[in-house]
């Protein structure tokens, strides 16, 4: 175990077990934020509202390699351990958890998630055995802090959904608690891919929430016609240049199915290639 300020640094899940056992035996609530570091304002909002609620917070840095596919940005994701230390410090989080990936993937190991067809809207086709990988780290993650509650992002939002119904269909005894985006002055919202963006493409890139936004307009001055709204945000989005639309889509925003005509409280989500960069957004109407 390192001691960075206030922050202990846990590398084991049997140090990161004992921890969280002896919390519990003194009946401390524990508050739980699982990321994959390079940590944004994003980020720092969900660990802030742990802190608020919780009597300890543990954060965990893990960039998982099997929610990645074949030829996505898993090598290049970006690390920055002693930056994130120095955040989690200053928010006064109690334990870092940051594993090695043979101290999550042991050889031998099998046993994975599947997510079933609120995985298969949406990001998953266009990622395949994304949500799968990502409920099978965040199933072993729960599983070693044994956290009361976890708090997740709605810039993520299909995320944030797989993972709700996974807590309820398997019975594990742990509330999900969602944040809304943070995003920049501009709009664009808080991810660790925007760093991957130029200069040219980072002006363009403003155009994806206002897309969003063009559609929630729309709908609040009386057109409930999905085509007619979603014409719209294509058209803003084509007007700045982009063209690699992955999707965007309205959908009910429990179950994620396929809307035709949109509702109030309806979820509006895209996801684009802004030159090799793929960003995804959302909106409720
Ligand atoms: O949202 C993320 O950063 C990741 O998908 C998560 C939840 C930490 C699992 O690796």
């Amino acid at each position: 175990m390192d001691s960075a300020g206030t922050l202990s640094v846990l590398n084991s899940p049997s140090e990161m077990k004992k921890v969280s056992d002896a919390c519990r035996k003194a009946g401390r609530k524990l508050g739980f934020v699982p990321t994959m570091g390079a940590l944004h304002q994003g980020h720092i909002s969900l660990v802030e509202e742990s802190v608020r609620r919780a009597d300890v917070t543990v954060a965990s840095v893990f960039v998982n390699p099997t929610q990645f596919g074949p030829g996505e940005d898993f090598d290049r994701y970006e690390r920055d351990y002693k930056g994130d230390v120095e955040k989690l410090v200053r928010c006064g989080v109690n334990y870092l958890f940051y594993p090695d990936i043979s101290d999550i993937y042991p050889d031998g190991f099998q046993t994975t998630v599947s997510v079933g067809t609120l995985g298969d809207c949406l990001c998953g086709p266009f990622r395949p055995g994304h949500f799968d990988g990502v409920a099978t780290v965040v199933l072993k993650l729960f599983n070693i802090v044994r956290p009361d509650f976890a708090v997740f992002g709605r810039k993520d939002y299909q995320q944030l959904r797989i993972i709700q119904k996974m807590v309820r269909d398997l019975d594990m005894d742990i509330e999900i608690v969602e944040m809304p985006i943070v995003r920049e002055p501009d709009g664009l919202a808080m991810s660790s891919r925007n760093a991957y963006l130029g200069e040219e493409q980072r002006i363009r890139a403003t155009a994806v929430n206002k897309a969003l936004h063009e559609v929630r307009g729309k709908f609040k001055s009386g057109c409930d016609d999905c085509k007619i709204l979603l014409a719209e945000a294509n058209r803003v989005l084509r007007m700045a240049q982009i063209n690699d639309i992955n999707y965007i889509e309205i959908r009910d925003p429990e179950t994620l199915e396929l809307r035709h005509r949109a509702m109030e409280g309806d979820l509006v989500a895209l996801a684009v290639r802004v030159g090799e960069t793929r960003l995804i957004d959302n909106i409720v109407l």
